[in-house]
């Protein structure tokens, strides 16, 4: 069976990981099963993210292959960066023949992908398929009602994900329930993680500090919300010591406005590069706090009991603070972010572990492509 995967950026990286291992695994023990599926893999990097830090680093740190096809497509508008996706990977798709075409996640490169695939007639899996936030001025929330729309296969990590594609009228013999990959990498990682020396080259001691990350277009983009961001970093800096690893899309930002220069003389906060999967990995499992934006460190810290609070109005990852630690702040409020993080901070937190966050979704996950490609598998 040639499955074809697709990655684009950052958080792809930890999704198609497990995926592709288990493959390999799958393939060692059916060496010499008589009619057995085997899979034939080929990585497509669309190029979305291309700086070594956001990309490279994380090939290396995952024991990932180099792909197979690079597609050097890079960064502009939303229109620009998903029509160019198409334009380049159609021709790959054309020449390797995938029988199955896996993308992960939300960003754009996973719309485009599933979108040039489905319209080949070639069978798309979306693996993370049915988280909905219910916000669609988020731009994820269009990528994943689309792709989930186009989707074959579907793979979710949560009960609710399943209950959102049924509610969309997507046929129930599509919709599998196999857990977070996201989660393999973590638990596949976690001890070397902890055997860099991050925290000793920051001057931080364990449990003794907080990280954050914000780079959502809602909180960067506009010269209120970036204002709002340099006044929670502050604050929050006066609580506790604060490490802030900078996207590349808040970095522009902040330099473009003029507005790092309020952040650089205060000695309880650093600002670093963005940091690869181990390193941050390290960083964030002896963490007293995260304040983030992203999606899945809501669930990294969910399974490492570490307390979170998501700068944002909603979450399509409500998991992570009914059964975990994540709590909502609200991003158009800097009161309300520091309430919460003082809340967060003051409040003991143990690891929680959603239903199948177990470290074999990429197992269950080949174990279903297998048997959706021969039933008798
Ligand atoms: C994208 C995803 C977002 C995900 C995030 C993780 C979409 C719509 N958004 O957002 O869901 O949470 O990745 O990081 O797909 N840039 C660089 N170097 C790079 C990549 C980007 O400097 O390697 C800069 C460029 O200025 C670029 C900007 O970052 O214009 C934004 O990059 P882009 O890929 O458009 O979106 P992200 O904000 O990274």
């Amino acid at each position: 069976m040639r499955l074809l995967h697709v990655v684009g950026t950052r958080p792809n990286f930890m999704k198609v990981a497990p995926i592709m291992a288990a493959a390999e695994r799958w393939n060692r023990e059916s060496v010499g099963v008589p009619g057995g599926v085997v899979f034939e893999q080929t990585l497509v990097h669309t190029g979305q993210h291309y700086d070594r830090a956001m990309s490279e680093v994380f090939f290396e740190d995952l024991g990932l292959p180099e792909p197979t096809h690079f597609l050097n497509t890079g960064s502009g508008s939303h229109a620009c960066q998903t029509a160019s996706v198409m334009i380049a990977l159609e021709p790959v798709l054309l020449e390797t023949q995938p029988d199955l075409v896996v993308v992960v996640g939300d960003v754009n490169s996973t719309l485009a992908a599933a979108l040039t695939a489905a319209k080949l007639q070639i069978p798309v899996a979306h693996v993370e398929s049915g988280l909905r936030s219910r916000d669609r001025t988020m731009p994820e929330e269009l990528n994943r009602i689309v792709t989930d729309a186009v989707a074959d296969l579907l793979f979710t990590t949560c009960r609710d994900a399943d209950e959102n594609l049924l509610a969309e009228g997507i046929a129930a013999e599509k919709i599998l329930f196999v857990g977070n990959p996201m989660i393999d990498s973590l638990e596949m990682c976690r001890q070397k993680a902890l055997g860099r020396p991050i925290l000793a080259s920051l001057g931080l001691q364990s449990h003794e500090y907080a990280v954050v990350t914000l780079h959502r277009p809602s909180n960067v983009d506009s010269e209120e919300g970036l204002r709002r961001v340099v006044d929670v970093l502050q604050r929050l800096s006066h609580m506790i010591s604060v490490v802030f690893p900078v996207h590349a899309r808040t970095r522009r930002r902040l330099d473009d406005s003029g507005l790092a220069a309020g952040l650089s003389d205060c000695a309880t906060l650093r600002l670093t590069e963005p940091l690869g999967y181990l390193d941050f990995l390290a960083l964030m499992a002896q963490a007293r706090l995260v304040l983030t934006d992203s999606g899945g460190i809501q669930e990294e810290t969910t399974v490492l009991g570490v307390p979170c609070v998501t700068v944002r109005k909603s979450t399509e990852r409500p998991v992570t603070v009914t059964e975990g630690t994540n709590r909502l702040a609200d991003p158009d409020d800097v009161d309300d972010i520091m309430q919460v993080a003082g809340r967060a901070l003051g409040a003991a937190a143990s690891p929680s572990r959603p239903e199948l966050w177990d470290g074999h979704a990429g197992e269950r996950i080949v174990r279903a492509l297998a048997s959706w490609w021969d039933p008798r598998a």
